[in-house]
């Protein structure tokens, strides 16, 4: 019967990461897959997760199934950290979900399963798996305009204009923050025109927030969904652990539905549980946990806010000495957006062709769409990227 399947395409970054492994330059620079890396290239456990995990080997007493929802301590401490109080906790349906793809794997079916010929608009471009599992549920995608080539910032009064033909039974998806994977974001200005243009169609808004704390801190990466969730009167929610815990592997996330009260919660809960019923049953609970004692004991949480607020630190400090250099190189500010940009990505914005020039002639890898990780980048191979962009041509 397999014979019937048609082969699929193989994942661009991954064969990135092959192509890049079997490169032999020894001044090769990994700019491809998204996951943070230190100076060193290393992509560390962090202090607070290293403690809870000792802690949790120590206090472990049982390794029995968690509910379908996982743990409801971890939906409470994330619920804390993404919405803060800008909705009663008595409004939010919650379930632990593997990783952020997980969640928004959930919200989908969930949007089908109230609406069979939902569709769902996202932004041109998007983090390409929103548009694969999309593809692969056979629900509708409507793409808005949302980077602009020329500024390489957001192309607003477009984005607008293909969101107002988003109606009630539609999902629009919005990056929470640090827009994957250009870079570029909106305002706090911006978001509320959106709040209000949705809240004028009745289309229901999805955000995907997988960088909190990368962008401009804990709290201001957070501000636009709060904003969101507490003026629409739905709202779904994904988000990951795997980038700001540092805890790819485990599978790490949760999947929100905020109501506007508690009578719509308690059919939205019953839905998020029979949806991890359907799927996989229990979610993943050992980075829950982590995530949970981080996120609930003081001394654990400050260090771990400290130490994301380095991260973050690093990649601004990073996106600055690259702006500074290229403007110095190339006399002109046209690279300035770099600087501008937030989180872990910056889109370049120029051809396949020269995107493949960079990697051919400088041992330069990024994505194909000329997406850049920052954090693949150190002091010392700033400069060298920024002298091949340039002599690229790019
Ligand atoms: C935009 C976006 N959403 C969600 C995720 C989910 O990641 P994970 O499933 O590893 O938690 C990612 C990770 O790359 C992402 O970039």
């Amino acid at each position: 019967m397999f014979e019937a399947i048609q082969k699929q395409p193989a994942d661009k970054i991954l064969a990135l990461m092959q192509a890049f492994r079997e490169d032999p330059r020894a001044d090769k620079i990994d700019l491809g897959v998204g996951v943070y890396k230190n100076a060193e290239g290393m992509t560390p456990i962090m202090r607070a997760i290293k403690s809870a995990e000792k802690q949790l080997w120590e206090a472990e007493t049982t390794k029995s199934y968690t509910g379908l929802a996982g743990d409801p301590g971890f939906s409470d401490a994330m619920i804390s950290l993404v919405l803060g109080d800008a909705v009663p906790r008595a409004n939010v349906a919650a379930a632990a979900t593997p990783g952020g793809t997980g969640a928004v794997r959930q919200a989908f079916d969930m949007a089908k399963m109230a609406n069979p010929d939902v569709r769902v608009f996202v932004s041109n471009p998007t983090w390409p798996n929103h548009l694969s599992i999309l593809k692969h549920m056979k629900i509708e995608t409507v793409t808005y305009r949302y980077f602009d080539d020329e500024t390489r910032g957001v192309d607003f009064d477009g984005m607008m204009a293909d969101l107002a033909q988003a109606g009630k039974g539609d999902l629009v998806l919005l990056h929470g923050c640090c827009h994957n994977p250009t870079g570029a974001n909106l305002n706090l200005t911006q978001w509320q025109e959106v709040i209000d243009l949705l809240l004028k169609t009745g289309a229901t808004a999805m955000i995907d927030i997988a960088y909190q704390g990368f962008g401009d801190g804990l709290d201001e990466d957070a501000a636009a969904t709060r904003m969101v969730a507490a003026a629409l009167p739905e709202t779904l929610i994904a988000a990951s652990c795997s980038k700001n815990f540092g805890i790819y592997r485990e599978r790490t996330g949760l999947l929100m539905a905020v109501a506007g009260d508690p009578g719509a919660q308690a059919l939205n809960q019953g839905t998020l549980s029979y949806l991890n019923r359907q799927n996989f049953s229990f979610p993943p609970d050992h980075g829950a946990r982590l995530v949970t004692m981080v996120l609930t004991d003081p001394a654990l949480r400050a260090d771990w806010a400290a130490e994301l607020e380095e991260v973050r630190l690093s990649m601004l400090g990073l996106r600055e000495q690259l702006a500074g250099e290229l403007q110095r190189l190339s006399g002109s500010d046209r690279f300035g957006f770099l600087a501008q940009h937030r989180g872990m990505f910056s889109r370049l914005g120029t051809t396949p062709e020269l995107v493949e020039t960079l990697r051919a002639e400088f041992g330069i890898y990024m994505v194909g769409d000329s997406r850049m990780n920052i954090a693949g980048l150190n002091k010392t191979t700033v400069p060298i990227l920024a002298e091949a962009i340039v002599k690229a041509g790019v």
